[in-house]
This record gives structure tokens, C-alpha cells and sequence, in this order.
């Protein structure tokens, strides 16, 4: 039996998210800025090393897989390695092969997805406005996203919206949202802000909006109920008993959730960073282009593992300068 992967806290890292692209076709203002200059394609990873990444991973424990970006959809044959992925399904080695998407291309792939073993997906959405959509995407439409939503659960896929909540911008929606997922038995997860990125003139600490106060909210109009499951990530889950909705909180700062962190990310250009919130992050495409012994690899990636610090490091109260990273998190894929 190949050892499991334990990274220096005894934690297993069971779950492998991996941006297949820093493209996008939204510039979402807290991810993004206007003239993002994307990486040229030689620095990609092909479609192959990504298999052969992946399924290093897989050979070595991880169980579920997470596709992002920037936009995962808008990838040139992004669907080849959906396919390829569909191997380790079937051999039970991988429990969930998935993918966050912001949306704009679900109409075109949803069955696809489902085809090649996908069951749910997340789809990032802050705002059930067109005018406010347009705003915070730079120029998202929202009518192809819903489309694109309805073409997933047409396709029997799980869907979950992913909501940054952000103060000045959703909080009066929050009743609107809940409601139209609870209508279309849509998950709903909110997420705090973080501040990754260009700050800029955006004060990204004037948007933060704690999801304490959002549950504060909540509790205003339903009685909410903690649950104690976990979905492998990082959210928190509540009932709300009228309506039987089950609502998500990621709380990377009002709440940290380190402790039980069973994840690791790839840049869509090999590097491995093994927490969202730290700069830290190895090389992994090199040894991929090095060899192709996946011994090698495989000592890579545990010399990596064993770099994975103990949690994150968000802290508003230090100033967002200090306390920001500055990446975007289109480049390690949220
Ligand atoms: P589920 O399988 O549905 O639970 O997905 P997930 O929450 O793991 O994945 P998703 O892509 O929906 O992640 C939502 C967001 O949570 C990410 O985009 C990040 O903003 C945040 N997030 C996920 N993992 C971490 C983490 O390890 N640290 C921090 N700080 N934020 C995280
Ligand atoms: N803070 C919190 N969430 C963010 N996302 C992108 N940038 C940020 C940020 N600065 C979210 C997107 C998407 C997921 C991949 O990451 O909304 O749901
Ligand atoms: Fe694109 Fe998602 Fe970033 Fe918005 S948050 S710009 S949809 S990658």
C-alpha cells in the first residue's frame, strides 16, 4: 500500500483542486482586475501533464478532485480531461471528480459533464440582479448564466451557488437569493471576502460583511439549526427549518476551519500551493517536465506536502496591506 499523503500536522490530504486556466471571460471585481494579463500558453500545463498530475495525486489518496480557473469551461478541450478523469471513478479510487464554474459555458457542457461522471457542480454567483451581474463581473450576462443553471439541472446535476458576500452590494438580496435556491432546490453557500488581489481603490475591507452578521439576518426571519456534516470542504452548514434548506458558511476569517484542512491546490502552471491564505508554493511542473518516472513526482509532491503550514493567515484587523495576499485567486483557483 503507497503511503497516504500527511502533511507535517497529521492531516490527510485527501482533496485536490486544480485551476486548468487563469482565463476567465468575467473580471468579478474582488478576483480580477480590468486588464488581467494572462499567462501565455506555453506555461500551461498540457492537458496531458494534467492527467498524469491528477492521477499521481489520485494513486496516492486523493479522493476528490475539483476543477477550477479563472473560468475551468473556456479551456480548449477541457472535456478530453473531464473524460480521462472519468477512469478513476469508475475504478473507485476517485470519490468525486467536480467543478466550479462561474456558468457563462454550462448551457454547452452540462451534459457533457454529466456524461463523464460529474454529479454536482458550483456555480459562482453573487447576485440575482442583471445590472448589479454586469457590474461585478465587468461584464457578465446574467440570462446565460440562469441558462446555464437550468441546462445543469436539466443534465441531473447538483448545483450550488457559491455567494461572496459583500457589504453594500448582496446584503439586501440576501432574502431573494435564499428564497429562489430554496424554489429550485439549489445549495447555497456563502463565502466571506477575502483579500486577495488588487486592492486598489476597491477597499476590499469595506466590503467584508462577516457571515456572523449575515446568520444574525437569517435568524431574523427563520430558525436556524447548526448540522454537523462536513462535505470534505471547508464550509459550515445550517437547517433552516421552515423551509428544510440547507445553507453553507465559509468563513476563511470569522471562523477559521484549518484544523481540518484535507486540501491542496495546482496553478494551472504546475505550482502547488498548500494553503489558500499563504504565499508558500513548490514547483511541480519542472520534475513533470524532468522525467517520466512518477517516482520522481511523487517526491515531489511529498516534499511539498511536507512544506503545507499549519493554516492561513487573513487578518483585516492588521490592515488590509498587511493582511492581504497578493495573488489573484484566479490564479490558484479559489
Ligand atoms: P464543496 O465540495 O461544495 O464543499 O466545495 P468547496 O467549498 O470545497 O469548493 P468551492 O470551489 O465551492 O469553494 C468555495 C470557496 O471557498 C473557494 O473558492 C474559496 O473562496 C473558499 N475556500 C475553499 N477552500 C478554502 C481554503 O482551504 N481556505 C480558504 N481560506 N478558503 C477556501
Ligand atoms: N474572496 C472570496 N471569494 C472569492 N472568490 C474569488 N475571489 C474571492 C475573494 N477575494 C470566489 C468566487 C468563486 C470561487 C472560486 O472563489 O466567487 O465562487
Ligand atoms: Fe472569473 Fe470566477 Fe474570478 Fe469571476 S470570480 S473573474 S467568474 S474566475
Amino acid at each position: 500500500m503507497t503511503q497516504p499523503l500527511l502533511d507535517p500536522f497529521d492531516r490527510a490530504i485527501r482533496y485536490l483542486r486544480v485551476s486548468v486556466t487563469d482565463r476567465c471571460d468575467f473580471r468579478c471585481v474582488y478576483c480580477m482586475s480590468e486588464n488581467m494579463q494572462f499567462l501565455p500558453k506555453k506555461d500551461l500545463l498540457t492537458l496531458e501533464e494534467l492527467d498524469r498530475l491528477c492521477s499521481t495525486f489520485i494513486g496516492l489518496g486523493v479522493e476528490k478532485l475539483r476543477i477550477t480557473g479563472g473560468e475551468p469551461l473556456v479551456r480548449r478541450d477541457i472535456m478530453t480531461f473531464f473524460r480521462s478523469m472519468t477512469r478513476h471513478l469508475d475504478s473507485g479510487a476517485l470519490k468525486e471528480l467536480t467543478v466550479t464554474t462561474n456558468g457563462s459555458q454550462l448551457a454547452k457542457y452540462a451534459q457533457d459533464l454529466a456524461d463523464a461522471g460529474v454529479k454536482r457542480i458550483n456555480v459562482s454567483l453573487d447576485t440575482l440582479d442583471e445590472k448589479k451581474f454586469a457590474d461585478i463581473t465587468r461584464w457578465g450576462r446574467l440570462p446565460q448564466v440562469l441558462k446555464g443553471i437550468d441546462a445543469a439541472q436539466a443534465a441531473g446535476l447538483r448545483v450550488k451557488l457559491n455567494c461572496v458576500a459583500l457589504k453594500g452590494f448582496n446584503e439586501d438580496e440576501l432574502f431573494d437569493i435564499q428564497s429562489w435556491c430554496a424554489e429550485r432546490d439549489i445549495d447555497l453557500t456563502f463565502i466571506e471576502v477575502m483579500p486577495m488581489g488588487d486592492i486598489g481603490n476597491e477597499d476590499r475591507l469595506g466590503q467584508y460583511w462577516s457571515l456572523r452578521d449575515l446568520r444574525g439576518e437569517l435568524e431574523k426571519n427563520f430558525t436556524v439549526t447548526d448540522l454537523a456534516e462536513r462535505s470534505g470542504g471547508p464550509a459550515r452548514y445550517v437547517r433552516l427549518e421552515e423551509t428544510g434548506q440547507k445553507i453553507g458558511f465559509i468563513t476563511p476569517l470569522s471562523h477559521n476551519f484549518c484544523e481540518s484542512c484535507n486540501r491542496v491546490r495546482i496553478t494551472c502552471t504546475g505550482e502547488i500551493y498548500t494553503c489558500l491564505g499563504q504565499e508558500g508554493h513548490s514547483d511541480l511542473r519542472a520534475p513533470l517536465r524532468a522525467s517520466d518516472d512518477d517516482a520522481h513526482l511523487e517526491a515531489a509532491i511529498r516534499r511539498a506536502i511536507g512544506l503545507k503550514p499549519k493554516g492561513h493567515d487573513f487578518d483585516y484587523s492588521r490592515q488590509s496591506v498587511d493582511g492581504r495576499v497578493s495573488r489573484h485567486m484566479s490564479h490558484t483557483g479559489g
